[in-house]
């Protein structure tokens, strides 16, 4: 048998985290989408191992699917774990680069035309370093609705994804090789919601959808990109994900996390001032219903909690009627939300 060693060639390098904390982190961020975690964690460790391909990205991963079933909250959530911020990414919003002149505000204009000056490109290497932190050495680029970029966007990206450089206006270049890029795309989902009867609330998203369903919308998916894109392009795409719509549990389970983080937020924002948050079930069931649809997934659900708990509760606490130590519940009759205190 032959072994290969490189002892003495080079260190190796440190791994920041060890893999399996990082899979359960995420997956406590990020519910019900296990396949897209699995599919992420090993582009990380290649990474981290020192053995991700020379000059390329980390990884490129294309993430399908239905509106509001996590696509940006994987990479939120991705964010935190690596960074310990959610927000420590760089989001590129295709929809706002439909035109082709639009597109100079990601690389800036040339020296000498009109706007030079005035325009900071939006990808720079300095933004890129900023996006790296104690904790990891990966930046984290999020290209979103993919399909809505103009040609000469999609040209830029080719040479990120296949070189992983970008040139700017003034003849730069952008080293993308410690980044994990992320695409979305909803194309797929839109097709294959024609084909359901869309009715509303979660109930609506149940059954759980087949592994069918879901390699249609992959198909589906996978059919408009490459429409819309140059082989060479779908070539540079390591990694397909197909989200799943949410069922009943998953969104249960989101929202559990809306309602710790608004505890979180009484904890930290009003200290000894604080009191207790609680949820009947026909509460809970009642904001299910409001905040969860096959349209939007999980997407309108944060909102629903704001409007209907939270700005009640704040107007209470305003008023100075929530005593320090009490108790505010949030309950539902008819179809009407009602908030109620115990002290
Ligand atoms: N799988 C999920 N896990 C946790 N939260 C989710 C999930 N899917 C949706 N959400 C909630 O819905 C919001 C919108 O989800 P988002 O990731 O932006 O959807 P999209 O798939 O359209 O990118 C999130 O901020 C989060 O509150
Ligand atoms: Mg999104």
């Amino acid at each position: 048998m032959q072994s290969y060693s490189s002892a003495g060639l080079a260190k190796r390098p440190r791994v920041a985290e060890e893999p399996e904390g990082l899979s359960a982190k995420l997956k406590d961020l990020l519910v019900g989408q296990s396949e897209a975690i699995d599919t992420i964690i090993p582009f990380i460790q290649m990474h981290q191992a020192g053995l991700s391909p020379e000059g390329r990205p980390i990884g490129v991963i294309l993430l399908l699917g239905p509106t509001g079933t996590g696509k940006t909250r994987t990479v939120e959530a991705l964010a935190e774990v690596l960074h310990g911020n959610s927000k420590h990414l760089l989001r590129v919003d295709c929809g706002e680069f439909q035109m082709e002149h639009e597109v100079a505000k990601l690389v800036g204009a040339p020296p000498g035309y009109l706007g030079h000056r005035e325009t900071q490109p939006m990808l720079t290497q300095a933004k890129l370093n900023s996006l790296t932190s104690e904790t990891s050495d990966i930046s984290l680029v999020l290209f979103d609705e993919i399909e809505k970029a103009a040609p000469s966007m999609t040209r830029l990206l080719l040479g990120i994804l296949d070189k992983a450089t970008l040139r700017l206006g003034d003849n730069t270049s952008v080293n993308f090789e410690r980044t994990l890029i992320f695409l979305t795309s909803n194309l797929g989902a839109k097709a294959i919601q024609r084909t359901n009867t869309p009715d509303f609330g979660f109930e609506a998203m149940l059954p759980r959808p087949s592994i069918e369903d879901t390699r249609k919308v992959q198909s589906i998916g996978m059919g408009a990109v490459r429409r819309k894109f140059s082989p060479e392009f779908v070539n540079r795409i390591d990694s397909v994900i197909t989200y799943k719509p949410l069922g009943r549990a998953a969104c249960e389970l989101i929202l559990d996390q809306i309602f710790a983080n608004f505890s979180e937020l009484i904890r930290t924002r009003l200290g000894i001032r604080g009191f207790r948050l609680q949820c009947t079930p026909s509460g809970r069931d009642l904001l299910l219903e409001n905040g969860t649809s096959v349209e939007f997934g999980a997407r309108e659900l944060k909102r629903t909690v704001q409007r209907n708990f939270i700005q009640p509760v704040s107007a209470l606490v305003a008023q100075g009627q929530v005593p320090s130590g009490s108790t505010v519940i949030l309950d539902a009759k008819a179809g009407e939300f009602n908030v109620l205190l115990r002290h």
